[in-house]
Parts: C-alpha cells; sequence; structure tokens
C-alpha cells in the first residue's frame, strides 16, 4: 500500500492515436505516473462497440500498449494492463446496468449524436457509460484523467457511485475529473475536436511523409501572405500553441502583420511537431522488434489489476446479496 493517489485512465483501441489523445490524455499520465498509482487500461471491450474483426482488435491492442510505452509509461511504476483480462468489469457493470434507468442513459452525448445521425445504436453502445463507470469504480481512483470528450463519462461515474452507496452502503469512492484546460479539446485539420470518427486526425506516430500531408492538409481561411491574420481564431496557430514553444510569440507578432503565410507557418508546425514526436516513434520501432516483453508487460499488468478489482467484488457481491457469505 502507498499513500500516494491513485489514477485510472484508459484509451480504446480502435485505430491509432492522434494528436489530440497524446495532448489531451496520454502526455498526462507521463506526467502523472511519478506522483500516483496509476493505472493504465487498453479498453478492448470498448473498442468490440465498434469494431468487429478479431485481427484488428488484437493488433489494436498491442498498438495502444507499444504508444503507452513509447510516450515513456514505466511498467515498473503503473500497471499497464487490457479491460478483459479483468472480467471483473464486465461483471460490477451488469450490477451497474440494475441500478440505473435507460432515460438516465439516454442522456449521454455519444447516444445522442449517434439517434441525431440516424445511426443503428447497439446495446453495448447505449451501456457504454456504465462499462466505463466499472472500469473507473473498481479500482477507486481519486482522479480521472482524460479530455474533454469524456467528462460526462466521468460524471456517470460519480452518479452511478452515488446510487449504489446510497442503496447498498458506502463502497464506491467518488473520483474526480482531470482536465487540461489548454489541451482538453485539440482540434483536428478541419477545425473540430480531432476524432478518428471525423477523419481529421493527425497521427501520432506517422512517418514524415504522413505527418508533412496532414499538416498541409489543415483548414485554413483563404488570407495570403502579407494579410494580417487573426492568431485566436485560426486552427493552425492552435497547434502551433501546443507545438511551437518559443517560437511562440513571433509567430504570433507575424500572423497579426501580416508577415507569414499559411504554407511557411504550416512548414514551421510540421518540423515543430516532427522533433517533439521522432524520438518517441523511434522508441516505438524499438519496442516493436521486442513484441514477446510487450506480451509480458500485459500479462503482469492484468495480474496486479486483477488483485484489486477481484477485492472490490468480493466486496460488492456481499453487499448485493449474489455472495452467500
Ligand atoms: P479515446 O480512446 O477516445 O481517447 C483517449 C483519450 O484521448 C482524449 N482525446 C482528446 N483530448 C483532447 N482533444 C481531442 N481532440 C481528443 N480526442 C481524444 C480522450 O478524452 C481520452 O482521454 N471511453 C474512453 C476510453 C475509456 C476510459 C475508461 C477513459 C474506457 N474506460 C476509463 C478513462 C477511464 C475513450 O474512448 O477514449
Amino acid at each position: 500500500m502507498t499513500d500516494k493517489k491513485r489514477l485510472l485512465s484508459g484509451v480504446k483501441p480502435t485505430g491509432r492515436p492522434h494528436i489530440g489523445n497524446y495532448l489531451g490524455a496520454m502526455k498526462q499520465f507521463v506526467n502523472l505516473e511519478d506522483s500516483h498509482e496509476s493505472f493504465f487500461m487498453i479498453a478492448n471491450y470498448h473498442a468490440l462497440t465498434t469494431l468487429h474483426n478479431s485481427d484488428e482488435l488484437k493488433e489494436n491492442t498491442i498498438d495502444v500498449a507499444l504508444d503507452y510505452l513509447a510516450i515513456g509509461l514505466d511498467p515498473e511504476k503503473s500497471v499497464i494492463f487490457m479491460q478483459s483480462q479483468v472480467p471483473e468489469h464486465t461483471e460490477l457493470a451488469w450490477i451497474f446496468n440494475c441500478i440505473t434507468t435507460m432515460p438516465y442513459l439516454m442522456r449521454a452525448h455519444a447516444f445522442k449524436d449517434a439517434e441525431a445521425k440516424n445511426k443503428e445504436v447497439s446495446v453495448g453502445t447505449f451501456d457504454y457509460p456504465m462499462l466505463m463507470a466499472t472500469d473507473i469504480l473498481i479500482y477507486d481512483p481519486d482522479i480521472v484523467p482524460v479530455g474533454q470528450d469524456q467528462k460526462q463519462h466521468v460524471e456517470f461515474a460519480r452518479d452511478t457511485a452515488s446510487k449504489f452507496n446510497r442503496i447498498f452502503g458506502e463502497t464506491f469512492k467518488l473520483p474526480e475529473v482531470q482536465i487540461q484546460e489548454e489541451v482538453a479539446v485539440v482540434p483536428g485539420i478541419d477545425g473540430q475536436k480531432m476524432s478518428k470518427s471525423y477523419n481529421n486526425t493527425i497521427s501520432l506516430f506517422a512517418s514524415d511523409d504522413e505527418l508533412r500531408s496532414s499538416v498541409m492538409n489543415i483548414v485554413t481561411d483563404s488570407k495570403g501572405e502579407g494579410e494580417s491574420k487573426d492568431p485566436e481564431t485560426s486552427n493552425l496557430f492552435t497547434l502551433h500553441k501546443h507545438f511551437s514553444g518559443d517560437k511562440l510569440q513571433d509567430l504570433e507578432k507575424r500572423y497579426r502583420d501580416g508577415s507569414i503565410g499559411y504554407k511557411e507557418s504550416k512548414e514551421i508546425l510540421y518540423e515543430d511537431i516532427k522533433s517533439i514526436v521522432a524520438p518517441l516513434r523511434e522508441r516505438r520501432e524499438n519496442l516493436k522488434n521486442d513484441i514477446g516483453s510487450v506480451h509480458s508487460i500485459l500479462k503482469n499488468g492484468g495480474e496486479k489489476a486483477r488483485e484489486y478489482a477481484s477485492k472490490k467484488m468480493d466486496e460488492v457481491r456481499k453487499k448485493v446479496g449474489v455472495s452467500l457469505e
């Protein structure tokens, strides 16, 4: 046992991570793992709500493990594991389902969006927030570091914890969501939130050519060189804020006085992103040559996570009355 605060977060293995995932969440993970007892999960059961191809799911899962390690997470310090290694998550989800109402889950943004777009919604998608509540609550974390788009899910987890505690007695801790303001919503190349489902991402581990082409495709207004540009409203400038460090003041001045064109700005951004991600990419390539150790890191992490979760589930089963002890 340690007196450090505990954190849990996760990434869904549905495709390549993008710089929104990195800045909004994964970079925080690295900053927090020294000061917190940390659990980093690969949400493969959540991925199953949209991905129905076993080879792809397996590959994406290992990919997220590689991503975690490449950005610098240390398996000696943190528990890195797959959701499916801890069946107590899905077991607890059933119990949460039984104390949650349909109208409550209908308030979920993701469900409302899918409905608005007339998409067919699977029961798993509808129930997504309950599984996510179990991911969090089963470890009693103090904080859940995420991007803005996951805020409502953490609120659902808190509500569910309160409801369970009210019905069955004090059992779950209410976690705090931790969102870093400046990177809460990283924009994609079209200015909307960067998201795999909007096809507007800049992949974190893209090759130089892919990276360059994504950056060159960032949408701007039609102002040419010599015309003053507004950094406040420029999506391209927002990305500079995250990558261009001490050049920022000068870039801002040049945007305002018109001495920079978007093409030059994009060239600078490309170089700046590249210099930050190239070392991560290199580390990832090296790790890929030793997939055996990635598997054993997950095996180890899964065992540690399960130790926590199974204790908590023993308590929960007794509280709800499905265990005769
Ligand atoms: P996922 O895989 O969609 O995203 C992983 C993390 O990246 C953040 N993020 C962003 N942050 C800023 N700007 C963006 N454009 C951006 N896009 C994504 C997300 O907010 C997230 O923190 N449901 C979760 C996975 C999950 C989970 C959990 C997270 C399952 N169980 C328990 C925390 C705790 C998801 O799909 O994240």
